[in-house]
């Protein structure tokens, strides 16, 4: 099943409601968590998620760009809060982070940036819910598609479907109707897409817009 994650990284943080309601039709919202060490940018940290599960019902996707996942990430374990990524890069124990994930109910995910191999995720699948193939550097919206990320999902995907697993695998990062499928033809069928849906007048339409793109 293909999930659409809007991230409101590039919605209008001024009217986040407004932006949020928009995206109604979406399977989840993806919110970035950057704290300016991890990567160079800062957004926002655990009362702005805490604010948005209040008045949103779609399932929040949390997606961590911090250092030290191994002591913020349980905080981000909340109601409505579905599941939580941290970094593979940024994590002293991925494994022992996604187990207490899991033992306070969020599903635990793990991110790699491009320059991160999947060997060592390969070797531990049956513990997350679902791996993050970063598809740009992380920090920033805007940036373009890395087609060269598609065999790290291939692998992934073979390594599930040996195992007998269900596994989500999200690509984020220059996700657009035009890179959406080579995602999905690779993989993938979580797709976070920030400025495809927010950098348009319509965020309603251009969510309509990738759906159809993953299943035309
Ligand atoms: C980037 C973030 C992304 C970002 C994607 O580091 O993790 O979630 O919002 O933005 P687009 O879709 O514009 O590449
Ligand atoms: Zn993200």
């Amino acid at each position: 099943m293909v999930r659409i994650h809007p991230s409101i990284l590039s919605a209008d943080f001024v009217n986040l409601e407004r932006d949020l309601e928009r995206i109604a039709s979406a399977d989840g919202v993806h919110l970035d968590v950057m704290d300016a060490h991890f990567v160079p940018n800062l957004t926002f940290g655990l009362p702005m998620v805490q604010r948005i599960a209040e008045v949103t019902s779609l399932p929040i996707d949390v997606h961590l760009m911090i250092d030290d996942p191994d002591t913020w990430a349980l905080q981000y374990a909340i109601d409505g809060v579905d599941s939580v990524t941290f970094h593979a890069e940024a994590t002293r124990d991925a494994v022992a982070l996604a187990r207490e994930l899991r033992a306070r109910g969020a599903r635990a995910a793990i991110a790699l940036k491009p320059g991160t191999a999947v060997d060592d995720v390969l070797e531990h699948l049956r513990e997350f819910d679902m791996v993050l193939v970063m598809t740009v550097e992380p920090g920033f919206g805007g940036q373009s598609f890395m087609p060269e990320m598609m065999p790290k999902l291939q692998e992934l995907r073979g390594r599930a479907d040996e195992l007998g697993i269900e596994l989500a695998l999200q690509v984020d990062g220059g996700i657009t109707a035009d890179t959406l499928p080579i995602a999905a033809a690779a993989g993938a069928d979580v797709f976070v897409a920030g400025s495809a849906v927010y950098g348009h007048a319509d965020p309603a339409e251009r969510t309509h817009a990738l759906r159809l793109a993953a299943a035309p």
